[in-house]
C-alpha cells in the first residue's frame, strides 16, 4: 500500500522564486495493495515526478509518504522499500548500468542474494520475455530504444517486486510488443501486485481499477475507466478516434441515448481549435 499525506514537492530553480517553485501541494491519496492505478495528464503535469517521489528518488519533499507502512523519510527503511519497488524509468538510457544484456538482468538478483540456480532460471525467463536471448552477450546501450525498454521491464519482473512503477513503458514499443506487454498486466494484478502505469495512450487505461489525472501538480482521481471517460473534458485528452469511441461508449449522453458527440473530423477540428 502506498500512502501520501499532505505531500508538497518543490523543485529548486534559480529562475523561479520560492512560492512558485512548489510544484505539487497537499497531495493526499492511497493506493491499496493489488490496485492497478493509471496515471495520465499532459507533458510536464508531474507524472514522472510522482513516480520518482514514490521510488524515493527525489531528494526532498514535505508531508508523509509510506510504503506498506514504512516511512519513506526514514533512512533505515530505504533498503526494504527499494526491495519492494520495481521502477521503470521513462527514458531507458538513464537506467542501464551494466555492460551486457545478461548482466543488466542479473545485477539486481545478485544484489539480493538469490541462488545461482534461481538467478539462472529468472535470467532465462526474462531473456525470453524481452525477446533478447540471442543478444544476451551484447552491450545493452547498443540495443534499439524499444529493446532497451523491453530489457529493463523484463529485468524488473525478474526481481518480482510487490509494486511496479511504470513510466510510459510502451512509448517505444511496436504495437505487437505493446499488446504483449498489456496482456501481462492482468496476470500481475491477479498476483496482487500494485501497479502504477503512466501513459499517454488512453486505451492502456481501460484495464485499470482507478485513473488519476494530473495537472500542474494536482491530482484528480476517477473511480473507474468508465468514470474517467464519462467525466473527463475532451480538451484534456488527445482525441483519437479510439478515444472518441470510448467517450461515446461511456458518455451519459453518448451513443446509447442517440446523442452523437460528432464525427472524428468534427472532434479533430474541435481539437485543432484549442
Ligand atoms: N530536476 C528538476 N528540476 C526542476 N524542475 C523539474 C525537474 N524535473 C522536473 N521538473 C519540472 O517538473 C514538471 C513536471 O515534470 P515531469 O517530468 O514530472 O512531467 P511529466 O508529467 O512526466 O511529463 P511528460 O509527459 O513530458 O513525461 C515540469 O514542469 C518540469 O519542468
Ligand atoms: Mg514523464
Amino acid at each position: 500500500m502506498i500512502t501520501l499525506r499532505e505531500t508538497n514537492i518543490a523543485y529548486h530553480s534559480e529562475t523561479v522564486s520560492l512560492p512558485q517553485n512548489v510544484f505539487a501541494r497537499d497531495l493526499s491519496f492511497t493506493v491499496p495493495r493489488g490496485e492497478f492505478l493509471g496515471l495520465c495528464g499532459g507533458n510536464g503535469a508531474g507524472k514522472s515526478t510522482l513516480l520518482k517521489l514514490i521510488a524515493n528518488l527525489l531528494p526532498s519533499y514535505q508531508g508523509t509518504i509510506t510504503i506498506d507502512g514504512l516511512d519513506l523519510n526514514q533512512p533505515e527503511n530505504a533498503r526494504k522499500i527499494r526491495r519492494k519497488i520495481g521502477y521503470l524509468f521513462q527514458n531507458p538510457d538513464n537506467q542501464i548500468i551494466t555492460t551486457t544484456v545478461e548482466d543488466e538482468i542479473v545485477f539486481g538478483l545478485e544484489n539480493y542474494g538469490f541462488s545461482v540456480a534461481e538467478i539462472d532460471s529468472r535470467l532465462n525467463e526474462a531473456l525470453i520475455l524481452a525477446d533478447l536471448t540471442y543478444k544476451r552477450k551484447d552491450d545493452p546501450t547498443a540495443l534499439s530504444d524499444g529493446e532497451k525498454q523491453k530489457l529493463l521491464f523484463a529485468a524488473i519482473l525478474a526481481m518480482d517486486p510487490d509494486i511496479l512503477l511504470l513510466d510510459e513503458p510502451t512509448s517505444m514499443l511496436d504495437l505487437l510488443s505493446a499488446k504483449r506487454f498489456l496482456c501481462l498486466l492482468p496476470a500481475l494484478r491477479e498476483r496482487r501486485k500494485t501497479i502504477l502505469l503512466v501513459t499517454h495512450r488512453m486505451e492502456e487505461l481501460m484495464g485499470c481499477d482507478r485513473i488519476a489525472y494530473l495537472e500542474k501538480g494536482e491530482i484528480t482521481l476517477f473511480k473507474s475507466p468508465a468514470d474517467f471517460f464519462r467525466s473527463i473534458s475532451p480538451e484534456k485528452v488527445e482525441i483519437t478516434p479510439w478515444i472518441q469511441y470510448l467517450m461515446r461508449r461511456f458518455h451519459p449522453e453518448g451513443r446509447d441515448s442517440g446523442v452523437p458527440l460528432g464525427t472524428p473530423e468534427e472532434v479533430y477540428e474541435r481539437y485543432d481549435r484549442l
